[in-house]
């Protein structure tokens, strides 16, 4: 059922062509129900079987740009300079992966700053009866989460949303949009440079310092995963945020809910991890050699189309796989990937939208969506909407 993706055969080109056709963005999920008829790497069992086979990797290829997570496009709008652990095979992978992990913090500080910034997010919407979810609250947030997380001083950080907002451009492959981000991924190197600099000799707290004092690590690595982290947590945050309050909003008994209830929340983000994933195509991957999946010999040296969004739904895994169900149990999604490349802040991400729709459902007065479907941005790969315009009655206490 798998064949080498990069060329899909006739059939499969019309199908792929629609899915990343912008007039699809709303709605592609009946082209996944499709794709999975057919030959290319879209169903649950086979994607994580590939996942966890050594012949898959990364080697040779690089990472597009656009690809999942951002993270080849971290690499890409880098500009050079060291490569991310995003775009690795192991042993250097692990290496460095393991690394960032030890001075990755996610304890009970980092969930109340996260709140004590949703909070406050949500307190300057007061006065107002429309607001726009993503700018005004699902893109500020994981920068200001991430920053704190790389030990980015307070009072600079309003210099990193800026960057990061030029930087997230260059990963939509359409032309044009290169220029700024080049700058801005220049100027951005050139501070966390500084900054890991400075750690060397005054440590300070937060991912950065710590990296900074590993034996056998230079300020460029350093800098390459800082600069992963900030790239491939922040659309697909934005996302998974601003596709549950649309989710929520569609299914306005569970958002009700979610008032009174807020421990559903839990559920509730794994079960839209699945339903409406932020990264929904994973083009990086490559055989090493060949390898046989579901009868089928893929070739060594071919490019894998992995169709997450598609294997999510998938009915051989899932039980009435196109209905949200807030309470799904045995619910290994995919939304955050599989194998060694797991996504290395899914905890984070996990508590940033439970705190993010926790918040919103109990403060939000009224809220009604303005447009349905919302206008999208055009990435088919980290799929979102560009805005989520939503009328309110006001803003409750805290
Ligand atoms: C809802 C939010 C998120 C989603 C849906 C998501 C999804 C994913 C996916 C699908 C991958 C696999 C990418 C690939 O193999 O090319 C991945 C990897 C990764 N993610 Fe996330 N991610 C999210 C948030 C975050 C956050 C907040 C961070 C940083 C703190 C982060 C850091 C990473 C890193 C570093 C990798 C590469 C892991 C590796 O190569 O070992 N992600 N993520």
């Amino acid at each position: 059922m798998t064949t080498p993706p990069i060329e899909p055969a006739t059939g499969h080109t019309d199908l792929l062509a629609q899915i990343l056709d912008y007039a699809n963005r709303a709605n592609p999920y009946p082209l996944y129900a499709e794709l999975r008829k057919t030959p290319v790497v879209s169903t649950y069992h086979e994607i994580v079987a590939l996942m966890h086979d050594p012949r898959i990797g990364v080697a040779g290829m690089g990472a597009p740009a656009g690809s999942a997570a951002g993270g080849a496009g971290a690499d890409a709008a880098a500009g050079g300079g060291a490569g991310a652990f995003i775009g690795m095979d192991p042993p250097e992978h692990d290496r460095l992966r393991r690394l960032a992990t030890s001075h990755f913090e996610q304890s009970e500080t980092v969930r109340s700053d996260m709140l004590g910034t949703a909070t406050g997010l949500i307190d300057r919407m007061r006065g107002r009866k429309q607001i726009d979810l993503v700018d005004d609250f699902a893109y500020p947030l994981p920068v200001a989460v991430i920053c704190q997380q790389l030990g980015v001083p307070h009072e600079d950080e309003p210099r990193f949303h800026p960057w990061a907002e030029a930087i997230i451009t260059a990963l939509d492959p359409r032309p044009g949009q290169q220029a700024a981000a080049a700058q801005a991924s220049a100027e951005m190197n050139q501070y966390m440079a500084g900054l890991v600099e400075r750690f060397r000799t005054e440590p300070g707290t937060g991912l950065l310092s710590g990296l900074a004092a590993e034996d056998g690590l230079s300020t460029a690595d350093v800098v390459a995963t800082g600069r992963l982290l900030l790239i491939a947590g922040h659309e697909t945050t934005v996302n998974l945020i601003t596709n549950g309050m649309l989710t929520l909003l569609r299914h306005p008994h569970v958002l009700d809910r979610l008032r009174h209830e807020p421990e559903l929340v839990i559920p509730l983000v794994e079960e839209l991890l699945r339903y409406e994933p932020p990264v929904q195509l994973n083009p990086k991957y490559t055989t090493l050699d060949d390898v046989e999946v579901a009868d089928v010999t893929i070739p060594k040296g071919s490019r894998l189309l992995l169709a997450l969004a598609a294997a999510n739904r998938d009915p051989n895994r899932f039980a009435d796989p196109e209905r949200f169900e807030p309470e799904r149990e045995n619910n290994e999604h995919l939304g955050f990937f599989t194998g060694i490349h797991y996504c290395f802040g899914a905890g984070l991400a996990r508590q940033e939208a439970q705190v993010a729709l926790t918040e919103l459902a109990r403060r939000l007065d009224n809220p009604r969506l303005l447009r349905d479907p919302p206008p999208y941005r055009p990435n088919p790969t980290l799929r979102g909407p560009r805005h989520l315009p939503i009328e309110i009655d006001g803003i409750n206490p805290r």
